[in-house]
């Protein structure tokens, strides 16, 4: 099956915005190579908008790339990523132009997902800009679903109408393996936090096969970049990604790999924080405490396979404070004779059972993540 798991990647627009080019896609297809992304289940090295020329080819029809970013061609950038053990992905539109005003796929999709695939792509992110208003979402993408199924070559479908037109319920029928569900994200904590919160109550939507997308990751930008807004500290970037793995998020790496910090690489390598993100059953998490936005204190509890559990505690607040969690409103019922036995996922420390009652104290816009087992007390 493709996309068994939520697929992991880099891609260029966190950073690149217009100004990606060849070089910037070697170059970083190189450091994702070095810093050991692959073992850590890195896969796919994704060119974003603006990578074309302005208009089709008169001739052919076909989308052309900009021979001054592009000058050796895509099939040679494709090539490139493949002869790293990579796959490679592009970028078009559901519309007639991109968001960035290039050319867009409309009444062009089985044209241009031939030419991708003669390329060698094996990832297509799809975005919505320019759409005629005469067809509606769902059969723009169940065109570009078709057109990829006739192509002859496996790409995954990576869907992106930002939630709209209530996606969640029929974007599975296109073919599509992950979508947004989102706005696009900025590198902030609040536009993070947002994120988040507004989709808690999508997570039921997403599943092997399909995920729901929550854009791509900001960790490491530091305020540098395409989507800059005043960057966020290394305690909310490894929020942000702890999030992004309670929710079986797609993990696209945003910041340049060329000159990311060490912690930067050390939280996208988080083994502990990838197994959650990567459990073969992506089931959704589920808010445990009652009223969790209110204050910005939130209990996620995620099923995993193997008997286990991961819970999060996020304090997204502006303090410091303790985070109270009744095992009792995840289900452990009071007279079960069975407590969690709670393992601190950052120190390895078991931090003993819990039946009735537990409060783990979690700075401002920080997170302590566990995973839990259930004993007999
Ligand atoms: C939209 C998408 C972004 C990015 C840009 C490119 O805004 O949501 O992720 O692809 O288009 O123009």
């Amino acid at each position: 099956m493709l996309a068994a798991r939520p697929p992991m990647g880099w891609n260029t627009w966190n950073t690149f915005g217009h100004d990606v080019n060849e070089q910037v896609v070697l170059e970083n297809t190189d450091a994702f190579v070095k810093l050991g992304l692959p073992q850590a289940g890195y896969e796919y090295v994704v060119i974003d908008d603006c990578w074309s020329c302005r208009e089709r080819d008169p001739e052919t029809g076909k989308i052309i790339p900009d021979p001054e970013k592009f000058p050796h061609g895509m099939k040679y950038v494709a090539d490139y990523i493949h002869s790293k053990g990579l796959k490679f992905g592009m970028y078009s539109c559901a519309g007639t132009r991109t968001c960035a005003d290039y050319p867009g796929s409309f009444d062009h999709e089985f044209l241009d997902a031939k030419t991708f695939a003669e390329y060698g792509c094996d990832f297509l992110k799809y975005d919505f800009c320019f759409r005629p208003k005469t067809i509606d979402g769902p059969l723009l993408y169940r065109r570009m679903g078709m057109a990829l199924k006739a192509c002859g070559r496996e790409i995954l479908f990576s869907a992106c109408n930002w939630g709209s037109d209530n996606v969640h319920q029929w974007i599975r029928s296109t073919g599509a393996q992950m979508y947004r569900s989102t706005g696009d994200i900025n590198d902030s904590f609040k536009s993070f936090k947002e994120i988040a919160m507004s989709q808690i109550d999508n997570l039921g939507y997403s599943a092997p096969g399909c995920y729901n997308d929550i854009d791509m990751l900001i960790c490491g930008m530091y305020g540098k970049g395409n989507v800059a807004n005043g960057g966020c500290t290394d305690a909310e970037y490894r929020t942000h990604f702890a999030l992004w793995c309670m929710f079986s998020a797609p993990l696209m790496i945003g910041c340049d790999l060329r000159t990311v910090s060490d912690e930067t690489l050390k939280l996208l390598k988080d083994r502990e924080l990838l197994r959650i993100d990567q459990d073969e059953e992506a089931r959704p998490a589920f808010v445990v405490n009652a009223h969790p936005w209110e204050d910005g204190k939130v209990v996620l509890c995620k099923h995993l396979a193997d008997n286990e559990y991961a819970f999060g505690f996020f304090n997204l607040s502006e303090r410091d404070g303790k985070i109270p969690m009744y095992p009792s409103e995840a289900g452990l019922t009071a007279n079960s004779g069975y407590a969690l036995e709670l393992t601190d996922i950052e120190s390895g420390a078991c931090l003993g059972r819990f039946a009735d009652y537990i409060s783990i104290q979690v700075p401002a816009h920080a997170c302590r993540i566990f995973r839990a087992r259930t004993v007999r007390q």
